[in-house]
């Protein structure tokens, strides 16, 4: 079936067993000509890790962990499509920013879809899916950060239900000034 037709994939959280997959997949995702927009790292810094880091990756968000889950769209019994992954950020706690988490939230993070499947609609499927979880696990809010020059994110984002929040976020690196937006889905 050409690859351009959706529904001809499966909607699933990995196991962590699947180490090297997520290490492909991952690695794929930093060659996007977008990648500095998109991820706080390098292909270079994560070629370089080694496979006990993919191991933990992994098994954070493989089905049967607590404060993560990892979802991918695949072709049943062959390639991953895309994936995204639902950070649980628990209220009373502090983010990665260092900004209080006032309610029990879901961060989406890592989001990639191969181009070939980009505009089939498999990325609101992997929304869908992390959407299903993230309530069913009594996640209150679910939020994302996405660079203001990646249009075509906002543009999948806003698909899945998410809107600006009106907060940016300080970008972590040498670039002074530059932030992030943030989106949120109220549940
Ligand atoms: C981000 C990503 C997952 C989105 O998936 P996708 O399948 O490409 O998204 P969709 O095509 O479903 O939705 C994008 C929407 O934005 C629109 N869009 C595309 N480029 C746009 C632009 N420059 N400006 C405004 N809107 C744009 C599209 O037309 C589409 O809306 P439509 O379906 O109403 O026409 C995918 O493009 C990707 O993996 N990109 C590289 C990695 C990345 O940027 N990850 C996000 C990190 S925050």
């Amino acid at each position: 079936m050409s690859a351009s037709v959706p529904g001809d994939y499966v909607i699933r959280s990995i196991r962590a067993d699947e180490w090297p997959a997520v290490k492909e997949l991952r690695l794929r995702a930093l060659r996007d000509p977008l990648a500095h927009l998109a991820y706080l790292e390098t292909y270079d810094d994560a070629a370089a890790r080694p496979d006990s880091y993919w191991r933990e990756r992994a098994a954070l968000g493989a089905d049967g962990a607590a404060g993560a889950r990892q979802f991918v769209a695949e072709v049943p019994g062959g390639m991953w499509l895309g994936t995204l992954t639902v950070l649980v950020e628990d209220a009373g706690t502090k983010d990665w920013a260092g900004f209080p988490v006032e309610r029990r939230q879901g961060h989406v993070v890592g989001v990639f879809v191969r181009p070939e499947w980009r505009g089939s609609g498999l990325t609101k499927a992997l929304f869908d899916a992390g959407l299903e979880w993230a309530w069913a696990n009594g996640l209150e809010r679910m939020r994302l950060i996405v660079h203001p020059d990646n249009e075509r994110a906002q543009g999948a984002y806003r698909k899945a239900g998410f809107a600006p929040s009106g907060r940016t976020v300080p970008l972590a690196g040498p670039g002074p000034g530059e932030v992030e937006l943030e989106f949120v889905l109220e549940r």
